[in-house]
């Protein structure tokens, strides 16, 4: 289980990026966190795996504090919490395998990294992610000659060479077309059937949180402004807040953006 308890970041330019954040995210959910540009998304995935320091509050996994540690559970942590990033973040000049590879760098002693030497069970495991993600055939090809939707699954593949507990996805399809998107999105949330991993997907777009996400949690302000299972998230709720039915589906998914906004307006004022 991730636990939030009154997480607050305000970054050295004072801005305040998250502001008293408390969640409980249990083993094998899937998770998206919506919320426009800058509501705090990012830096919300970054504190759990220990890129951002909070200000206040803490964030245990499984029990065990995050950020209290030395180097070594540091590490572990790493090990334990697999990211998956907008960008891709590949290194383009690289073999698709190294890449994947990669992803064992935290099990690895430093000297074999820096000389780029892996066990051979290490590129064993490497292949058979690139073969979950449907990309054996191009391990030895450079990351760069891959399409935008390829060169993402090689940053699933990575991850998943990593194998983490927990698998974290800051906009990961945000770069993508339509239909890249959507198989991305299955993708991870087959991962997460099949391998029990807690998933937890940052997203601003809506349609794609309505066909995906199990449980919605709306940020806005660096705030939690929403928490609900996708079942709960439909008509009734805002015909609760609007006083009136949406006359689509498609107005439900713009309706959830607006029911934030308005959870959002409404923590403004009080
Ligand atoms: N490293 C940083 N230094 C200063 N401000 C930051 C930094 N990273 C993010 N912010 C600010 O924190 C707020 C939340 O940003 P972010 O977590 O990136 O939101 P999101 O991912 O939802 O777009 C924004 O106002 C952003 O400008
Ligand atoms: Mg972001």
């Amino acid at each position: 289980m991730i636990k939030f308890a009154g997480l607050s970041k305000i970054y050295p330019d004072g801005v305040q990026a998250l502001q008293d954040v408390n969640l409980e995210i249990q083993k094998g959910e899937f998770v998206v966190l919506l919320g426009s540009s800058g509501a705090g998304k990012s830096t919300l995935l970054r504190c759990i795996n220990g890129l951002v320091k909070p200000t206040q509050g803490k964030i245990e996994i499984n029990g065990i504090q995050i950020g209290a540690e030395n180097n070594c559970s540091l590490r572990k942590l790493r090990r334990q919490v697999g990211m998956i990033f907008q960008q891709f973040n590949l290194v383009r000049r690289l073999r698709v395998l190294d890449n994947v590879l990669c992803g064992r760098l935290s099990y690895s002693p430093v000297w074999s990294s820096c000389c780029r030497f892996f066990p051979r069970q290490d590129v064993k495991l490497a292949m058979s992610c690139l073969e979950r993600v449907g990309l054996k055939e191009k391990a030895y090809q450079r990351a760069d000659q891959l399409s935008g939707g390829q060169q993402q699954r090689v940053g699933i593949a990575r991850a998943l060479a990593q194998q983490p507990e927990i698998l974290l996805a800051d906009e990961p399809v945000a770069s993508l077309d339509p239909k890249s998107s959507r198989s991305i999105m299955e993708t991870l949330l087959e991962i997460n059937h099949q391998d029990k991993i807690t998933v937890i997907v940052s997203l601003h777009d809506v349609e794609l949180a309505m066909k995906y996400a199990r449980r919605v949690v709306g940020i806005c302000d660096g705030q939690v402004v929403m928490d609900r299972p996708i079942t709960q998230v439909g008509e009734k709720e805002l015909e609760d807040i609007y006083g009136e039915r949406p006359a689509n589906k498609e107005t439900g998914g713009a309706g959830l953006f607006r029911e934030i906004e308005y959870a959002c307006a409404l923590s403004r004022v009080n």
